[in-house]
């Protein structure tokens, strides 16, 4: 029986982080000083971890940090990932982003990457040989400068767009760019990266900023919301809204000339709990059923306890049945997430 949570959302995504250390200290994730850290695991622990919840039906696996790049390893984690068998029905990956009812199959597990591409030039070959499907990389400015105020880390707008061109060229496929928008640091990006998701030929996903930032500065008035972005990205060329998939993020929208993509991510202005299939491993082995989750549940602990595979499957049930239905950003009785943004890996 596939996994599913109380309110019949059924659970097909796994977001593991396996760090929780990064290299840069985006304005919006991190302080500017190191702050605190939960640790990581063997890859073994996450490895045994996944392979129960394949079992369970998971078909999408996307690893995340802190900064994923930066656990030596990943490579052949990877290598291991990719030889577990998914169990369910799934669409192709280059189909899903097409739209809802596009084919469907189960030969392979979907495996994907979010990471700041800082390290990823050298390893995008690599990890496509390992079985890695495809990567995201976030990227907050396409002006250096901007970048460098951004990530707080100079010199490494340069190594991010190489890391892009070269998952590029590796055939990571579809390769997306995050931007989160943040009032007073970059919604003058907007038209800056609709031209550059037609030049660089790579998906552009504005995301709305959220109450997950370690320094608190989360206020209504600093998200940039969809509305506002299409609307700023009007003032170049008008967008036109294609399909998405149902438990996708994204609304997906093209340009009227039909080149280039772009995405917008809209927790804030436009939520969309109500279909989420995502279910998070944090790098200390915790699991985590909601981004603003108040709490997380002790996997790594069952294991150290010796449980069986059969008991660690029965522990993930009665996790996901605990899942929130929705998240309260912006309500008032929004309580904040046990932890960050760096600490649960997006
Ligand atoms: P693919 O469909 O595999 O490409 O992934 P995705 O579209 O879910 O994108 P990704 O996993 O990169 O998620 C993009 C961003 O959306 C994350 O970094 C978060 O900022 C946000 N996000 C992802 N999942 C959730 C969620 O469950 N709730 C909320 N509020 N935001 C989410
Ligand atoms: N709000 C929205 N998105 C965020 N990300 C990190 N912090 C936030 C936040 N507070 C994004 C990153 C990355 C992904 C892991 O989550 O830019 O693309």
């Amino acid at each position: 029986m596939p996994l599913h949570d109380k309110f019949g959302r059924a659970i097909t995504d796994l977001r593991i982080s396996i760090t929780d250390r990064c290299n840069y200290k985006c304005v919006y994730c991190r302080t500017g000083n190191e702050g605190a850290l939960y640790g990581d695991l063997p890859f073994e622990d996450y490895l045994r971890m996944a392979r129960v919840l394949v079992g369970m039906g998971i078909t999408k696996i996307r690893l995340t940090g802190g900064e994923p790049l930066l656990r030596k390893g990943v490579v052949e984690f990877v290598q291991n990932l990719a030889n577990l068998r998914p169990q369910g029905l799934k669409p192709r990956p280059e189909e899903a982003v097409r739209g809802a009812e596009a084919p469907l199959f189960h030969e392979q597990l979907d495996i994907a990457l979010t990471t700041n591409g800082h390290l990823l030039a050298d390893l995008a070959q690599p990890l496509k040989d390992a079985g890695l499907s495809r990567v995201t990389v976030s990227m907050d400015a396409v002006d250096p400068d901007r970048f460098t105020r951004i990530t707080r880390v100079p010199g490494g707008f340069d190594h991010v767009l190489a890391g892009i061109r070269a998952a590029r060229r590796a055939g990571l496929w579809p390769l997306k760019v995050n931007c989160v928008l943040m009032r007073g640091f970059n919604e003058d990006q907007v038209i800056p990266f609709g031209m550059f998701a037609r030049e660089e030929g790579v998906i552009v996903r504005f995301i709305e900023f959220m109450p997950l930032e370690e320094d608190r500065v989360w206020s209504p008035s600093t998200v940039v919301t969809l509305d506002e972005i299409v609307a700023r990205m009007a003032e170049y060329r008008p967008l036109v809204e294609i399909p998405h998939g149902r438990s996708e993020t994204a609304r997906r929208y093209r340009f009227d000339d039909g080149i280039g993509e772009i995405g917008i991510i809209a927790p804030v202005s436009h939520p969309f709990c109500g279909h989420c299939s995502r279910i998070r491993i944090t790098s200390d082995g915790k699991l985590r059923t909601c981004l603003f989750s108040v709490w997380d549940h002790d996997l790594y602990g069952q294991m150290r306890r010796a449980a069986s595979d059969e008991e660690l499957a029965e522990f993930i049930r009665s996790v996901v049945m605990k899942k929130e239905e929705r998240h309260h950003i912006g309500e008032p009785d929004f309580v904040p997430a046990s932890r960050t943004m760096v600490h649960i890996g997006g």
